[in-house]
């Protein structure tokens, strides 16, 4: 990349963006991503600076109401970062979804995203997720319901959505899904152009999120395989789009927010800094078992950022605690390992 375009990536994604009441203080954002994007994950990213907004691993509605932030798998969070956090909801009934977006409205985050991109079998058969999609009136009422229980607690806070294509590869569907979502009451979309089999193990369709952003008078965010600056400015100049969401890249590298929006630039000191940073807000964050249990997926992306990850994964995760995988880090980040410049495909794949 020139520097004119660095430049102009820098100049796009510094602009704030307002979303009913509030205002998000950039275009790059955090993808919700379920097992990573953990509130431990999420206070290294924040101290390197630059992300626009955060996001929650998926939140199951159902119970999220009278939920304990404390003994919570997922819904936890950090005081700090509640203003600049988008809690994602998941579910296909919309009264538990009224509820569950009514707790994440009086608790004062951002905002609150609706998941219909997860096509995880799990998720799809009891109809939530991407089936939405399959079910335009239920995505309607799902929406509407959230924004009105939105509505009775913070008028301010915008609700979001994150879907994907649908259940053909026809972008059609996926324009008309746009219109019905704003028109509920959706004041972002954040899309994702895959089908909703494919686990993305084939490309995005860019040029599916220009018509999506066309379709719709609100802001669209592009996302899919963004892993450079390079790639980052490509998807605003081809689709654009109002702002880009960041999900794997953003775990392997969580300074890039910095280094793509910021200017800032880090030594080959960066991963072993960010990894021990890692185990120690896990340490913090989660009980030893949890705690062990996200290392070892965010362990994958963080291997696939070297040229022999797939040798460098089974040792970073050898051991039974956070001092052995402390030790691992050391012993293998310490001299200067080769890095790729984009990350092994197949360990992003996994
Ligand atoms: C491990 C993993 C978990 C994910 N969990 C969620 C999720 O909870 N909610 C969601 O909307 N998308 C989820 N996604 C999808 C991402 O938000 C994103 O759409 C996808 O990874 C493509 O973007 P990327 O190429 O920048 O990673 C997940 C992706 C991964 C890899």
């Amino acid at each position: 990349m020139t520097e004119e375009q660095r430049e102009r990536l820098r100049a796009l994604l510094a602009r704030p963006l307002p979303l009913r009441g509030r205002t998000a203080s950039g275009r790059l954002w955090l993808a919700p991503m379920a097992g990573l994007g953990h509130v431990a994950f999420r206070r290294v990213l924040a101290g390197f600076g630059g992300c626009g907004l955060l996001f929650s691993e998926m939140c199951t509605a159902r119970g999220l109401d009278t939920e304990n932030r404390k003994s919570s798998p997922n819904f936890r969070w950090r005081d700090e970062e509640a203003d600049s956090l988008v809690i994602q909801i998941s579910g296909a009934d919309p009264a538990e979804m009224a509820l569950a977006a009514g707790r994440v409205a009086r608790e004062g985050f951002f905002g609150v995203d609706v998941n219909m991109g997860c096509s995880a079998s799990a998720m799809t058969k009891r109809g939530a997720g991407a089936a939405l999609l399959r079910a335009p009136e239920k995505a309607v009422a799902v929406v509407r319901e959230v924004r009105a229980a939105v509505d009775a607690a913070d008028p301010e806070m915008p609700v979001l959505v994150k879907f994907r294509t649908g259940w053909s590869p026809d972008p059609g569907p996926a324009c008309d899904m746009a219109r019905l979502l704003a028109d509920a009451g959706a004041d972002a979309l954040v899309f994702h152009p895959r089908v909703a089999p494919d686990r993305r193990t084939r490309p995005p369709v860019w040029a599916h999120i220009r018509l999506v952003a066309e379709a719709v008078g609100v802001p669209v965010f592009g996302n899919g395989n963004v892993q450079t600056a390079g790639d980052c400015l490509r998807m605003f100049e081809e689709t654009g789009c109002a702002g880009v969401s960041v999900g794997r890249m953003a775990v392997a590298r969580p300074w890039l927010f910095a280094e793509w929006g910021l200017g800032a630039s880090f030594g080959p000191e960066v991963y072993r800094e960010t990894a021990l940073a890692l185990l120690d807000a896990l340490e913090e964050h989660f009980d030893p078992q949890r705690a062990l249990k996200r290392w070892k997926k965010y362990a994958v992306y963080l291997a696939a950022n070297f040229r022999y990850g797939h040798d460098m994964l089974p040792k970073l995760t050898r051991g039974a605690c956070l001092d052995d995988f402390r030790a691992n880090v050391r012993a293998l980040l310490s001299g200067d390992p080769a890095v790729s410049g984009r990350p092994s495909v197949h360990l992003f794949t996994c």
